[in-house]
């Protein structure tokens, strides 16, 4: 691998900053001064080191956030923050968030840079569990268990697929319910627009599960951690053979 790619790739610049880097000295290679950016290095086995620091090299990061409300799942954006941004200590600069959470959205959100896998999890052949918490404006009851589950019309070409809805709490006094939806696609404002088409409004919805992975219920909103090698193994299982 080149160089200023590896360096570019680690974070530390664009790759026109990290040759001002070496021109200036500050990369070294197994100690030594490198001859040029284009010099090739093995990043498993060379070290490499900016400013007396080693870099280590990730091929490929996985990281679970609790997304907070406000924050856009992208990897920028001119106006709002965006989750990528939320990960402070990861060393590749080339992480998404695997899927969509709306901007108002909380919970689980997979980011990586592990292209292949977040496609095999978002594919829509793939009809992966997504398991959401939603308060909603309505009391739920059997009637929309059951319309949920034959398939609902969202004003899409064709209808939801069965989705499962349980209702935890359902007050007739407040006219709220609590529910937890189970569904198997990831369409634009699935959620929403499944509550919506029973006359029903989301207040608040947070992604509890995505597959084999479940938000770790010690991560508040804003938090998160690496995924756990089980973790890793588990999405690696359901991914398609790279
Ligand atoms: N469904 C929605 O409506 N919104 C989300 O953020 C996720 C699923």
């Amino acid at each position: 691998m080149r160089l200023d790619k590896f360096l570019t790739e680690m974070g530390l610049g664009t790759r026109s900053e990290v040759k001002g880097l070496i021109k200036k000295g500050r990369i070294r290679v197994n100690g030594a001064q490198p001859a040029g950016p284009e010099m090739k290095i093995d990043p498993d086995r060379d070290r490499v080191e900016a400013d007396g620091k080693q870099v280590e090299y990730a091929a490929w990061e996985y990281y679970m956030l609790n997304k907070p409300a406000g924050w856009i799942c992208a990897a920028r954006d001119s106006r709002d923050p965006v989750v990528t941004d939320l990960i402070t200590d990861r060393k590749r600069k080339d992480l998404f968030p695997a899927g969509r959470l709306d901007k108002d959205t909380e919970g689980l959100l997979l980011l990586t840079n592990d292209g292949w896998l977040a496609h095999s999890l978002l594919s829509p052949k793939r009809h992966v569990d997504k398991v959401y918490f939603a308060r909603v404006r309505g009391v739920a009851t059997e009637r929309e268990a059951e319309l949920f589950r034959l398939g609902l019309d969202i004003h899409d070409e064709k209808p939801a697929l069965p989705a499962e809805l349980k209702i935890l709490k359902a007050d007739r006094e407040s006219g709220i319910s609590e529910t937890e939806v189970t569904v198997r696609e990831g369409r634009y404002h699935q959620v929403k627009r499944m509550f919506q088409a029973v006359g029903m409004e989301v207040l608040y919805l947070k992604r509890l599960s995505m597959g084999p992975l479940s938000l770790d219920p010690g991560l508040e909103p804003g938090a998160y951690r690496p995924l756990t090698k089980e973790e890793q193994e588990a999405l690696s299982r359901l991914a398609s053979p790279r």
